[in-house]
């Protein structure tokens, strides 16, 4: 599907780059595939919603702790966890342009699946056999390749000079949980935690994407929230399901998210050392697609650490002496899917005032830009001064506020409504003198509503409003 469709998802795509959500990463010399950059709106939403994570996590549990491992890892790592020799996806060439495809989505397109357990043989008969069903371009067997897996670490290396620049690659890390699972004893050791509790971690993750697609829903560079959580082996089924109803409500409860366009799916084939997995699928444009992972993980990824790296990793209960080995139950999800969810799920065109007007109905605690302030005129200088009084106040209170006299107050409204402003403050005439001097109108991004309220008033007024 082509991003430059005029779908929702077109409509998003170029939403973000005139406003400054997000821009095609590198765009001046062409763009560089699965890579996006986040323009000054963006860059707000994204922190705002990092926040509403990592408040999730860190302040409603009282026993899980942020980390911030680092994006290089020791190359060891990548082998214990397996992503060395199964993090990969399986790929077809098209011999006469080079193109390349996703088998298993071709395969999942016509209700085939075609699984990480499965070897490239397995696929290949799946591929060979359903061929002339499958969305490639027009041709014989013979103009594909053979199916071969591609590994999607991103590698990189190490050292200053062309001698000593190490042959083992290092990797940009696929994921950021490994730097949980390899600080698992630093954490204890350091902290008073006990054994069951998480980390959490917010960060980058590098992955090289066969085919990049649907805005920033599959990239090659993109940021992940991911919380490991360790608990007794026998403990675990129950915490699972405690994570997934918590996690589900999570989105409808703090993203707003209506709960018909969120589902859950398990996992068909799980890996050999998985107990359980789910998907927090949401029903995009294109599709139900994740959004989260809740993996159900075993003892697996404390063991593989312990076995490469030689360290300890078992777990001493302090009050029984029991020693084991946590299992881990994993939260994890996409920060830039989430964001595109919530785009997605905000974007409106609705009749307003005779005229179709663009709105992002973002909830008030993410909208990047709380409140903009406004003089009626601009070239009323008495409107000017008292419209600038107003914006620093509220400044200084709320942070993201913009100043807006740009073109007539309508253009205005209309902007706001299109980044998902809640609230537009307006100073005019009537601040000025009268009955209602010092007051201004407030109004409302959803329902367009105005409301006169007193300039000592409104600080309180916005902040019952936003929480
Ligand atoms: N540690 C488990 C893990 O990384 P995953 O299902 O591969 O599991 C977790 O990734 C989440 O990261 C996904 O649910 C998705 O939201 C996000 N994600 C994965 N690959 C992505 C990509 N190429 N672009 C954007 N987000 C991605």
């Amino acid at each position: 599907m082509s991003e430059k469709e005029n779908n929702t998802m077109g409509k998003i795509v170029s939403l973000a780059k005139r406003r400054g959500f997000m821009y095609p990463g590198s765009e001046i010399y062409g763009g560089l595939a699965g890579v996006y950059d986040y323009g000054p709106l963006g860059t707000v939403l994204k922190e705002n919603i990092k926040s509403l994570w990592r408040r999730a996590m860190t302040f409603e549990h009282e026993n899980i702790v942020e980390l911030d491992s680092a994006i290089f890892m020791h190359p060891k790592t990548w082998e214990a966890s397996g992503h060395v020799g199964g993090f990969s996806d399986p790929l077809v060439e098209h011999k006469k342009t080079n193109k390349r495809f996703r088998v298993d989505h071709l395969l999942e397109d016509v209700d085939i699946v075609a699984d990480e357990k499965m070897s490239v043989e397995e696929i290949q008969k799946l591929f060979d056999d359903n061929f002339e069903k499958l969305a490639l371009p027009k041709g014989e067997r013979s103009d594909f390749s053979d199916v071969q897996k591609f590994n999607l670490l991103v590698k990189s290396n190490f050292g200053t000079t062309k001698e000593n620049v190490s042959d083992e690659p290092v990797y940009l890390r696929g994921e950021t949980a490994q730097g949980i699972f390899v600080n698992f004893k630093n954490v204890l050791d350091s902290t008073i935690l006990k054994v069951p509790f998480g980390i959490a971690q917010i960060g980058k993750a590098f992955r090289n994407e066969i085919k990049p697609q649907q805005f920033v829903f599959r990239m090659r560079e993109f940021e992940q929230m991911e919380m490991q959580y360790f608990v007794h082996p026998d403990e675990a089924a129950t915490i699972f399901e405690e994570f997934k109803d918590e996690r589900m409500n999570y989105y409808v409860e703090k993203l707003d998210i209506p709960a018909e366009k969120l589902r859950f799916k398990q996992h068909e084939n799980l890996v050999f050392y998985a107990k359980d997995a789910w998907d927090i699928e949401y029903n995009f444009d294109f599709g139900w697609k994740e959004i989260e992972g809740l993996h159900w993980r075993g003892d697996y990824d404390l063991k593989q650490h312990q076995e490469f790296s030689g360290a300890k990793l078992e777990y001493t209960d302090p009050y029984t002496s029991e020693k084991y080995m946590p299992n881990v139950i994993e939260a994890s999800s996409g920060l830039d899917r989430v964001m595109f969810m919530v785009l997605e799920n905000t974007y409106k065109e609705e009749e307003m005032d005779g005229d179709v007007r663009t709105l992002l109905s973002l909830p008030a605690s993410i909208a990047p830009v709380k409140l903009a302030v406004s003089p009626l005129l601009k070239n009323k200088p008495e409107l000017v001064e008292k419209a600038r009084e107003v914006f620093v106040g509220l400044k200084q209170k709320f942070g993201h506020v913009m100043y807006d006299d740009n073109g007539n107050i309508g253009k205005r409204y209309r902007r706001q409504d299109e980044i998902g402003t809640p609230f537009c403050v307006v100073i005019d005439f009537e601040t000025l003198e009268g009955s209602t001097v010092d007051t201004v109108t407030v109004r409302d991004r959803d329902t367009g509503e105005q409301e006169r309220v007193k300039i000592s008033e409104l600080e309180n007024y916005i902040s019952e409003k936003i929480s």
